[in-house]
């Protein structure tokens, strides 16, 4: 069920029976020169409305705007500051907190997410008795990945790389222009040094992360949404104590 789709009676008798919710976070921001700058958001709200179907949990509607800042170089990108990111999920989860939402699993579709959804919550809980969230991101979940690991080899990358083309190729192939594609690989070396405005596209001028997007293919992008869906499908039916 789709928040957007219901009354608010609606809404209403679903919170006499349950306090589940789903909520799809993503991010409008460059992905390489072959993908489409709504990939993340994409990929959460896929991901989110495969386990609402799965579960009968309802889905919120998608938060298309994320924490993008170090992305800024590229055209299109869109970023709210850290601060705005925080506000706006605070705002939303206390909305759904106050109607009776009580468990709630943020699925997010961007890694320069992270930060602002941690703080948020932590500041929405102080004063949410009761309230308990949980968050997924398929590339930060060593179950997730490990389909596209096994799939695809160790050397995946992560942003805008065959992980990511291949989700894309499964869910949204009309976003996905392998031609304009250039094969160079720019693997992923760990450091210590936080990526920026200022380093991010020095160190990834076309924007991807990782190696040549071109091993991607919709198997293992459908594989690993099919993957993503059953770990939070679990995570959404499971609340231990
Ligand atoms: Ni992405």
């Amino acid at each position: 069920m789709l928040l957007a789709e219901m009354s608010w009676e609606q809404v209403k008798e679903y919170l006499a029976r349950d306090d589940r919710i789903i909520i799809p976070l993503g991010s409008t921001e460059e992905h390489g020169r072959h993908l489409g700058l709504g990939t993340d958001s994409f990929e959460a709200e896929a991901i989110a409305r495969g386990v609402g179907e799965a579960t009968g949990v309802i889905v919120a509607p998608t938060l298309n705007y994320g924490m993008a800042l170090a992305q800024m170089a590229f055209p299109g990108t869109v970023s709210l500051r850290p601060t705005t990111l925080i506000a706006v999920l605070e705002d939303i989860l206390r909305s759904l907190y106050r109607h009776g939402f009580r468990r709630m699993l943020i699925v997010n579709g961007h890694g320069g997410n992270a930060a602002s959804l941690a703080s948020a919550v932590q500041m929405v809980t102080q004063d949410a008795p009761g309230l308990r969230v949980k968050t997924f991101e398929w590339w930060t979940d060593s179950e997730a990945y490990r389909v596209v690991i096994e799939m695809l080899g160790e050397q995946v990358g992560s942003h805008a790389s065959p992980g990511e083309t291949a989700f894309m190729l499964a869910i949204c192939p009309r976003a996905v222009d392998l031609s304009r594609l250039t094969g160079r690989d720019a693997p992923v070396k760990p450091s210590r040094e936080m990526t920026t405005i200022q380093n991010f596209a020095q160190k990834y001028p076309d924007g991807v992360m990782g190696l040549d997007p071109r091993g991607a293919t919709r198997e293992v992008g459908e594989a690993l949404l099919k993957k993503s869906i059953e770990i939070c499908a679990r995570e959404v039916e499971v609340w231990s104590n």
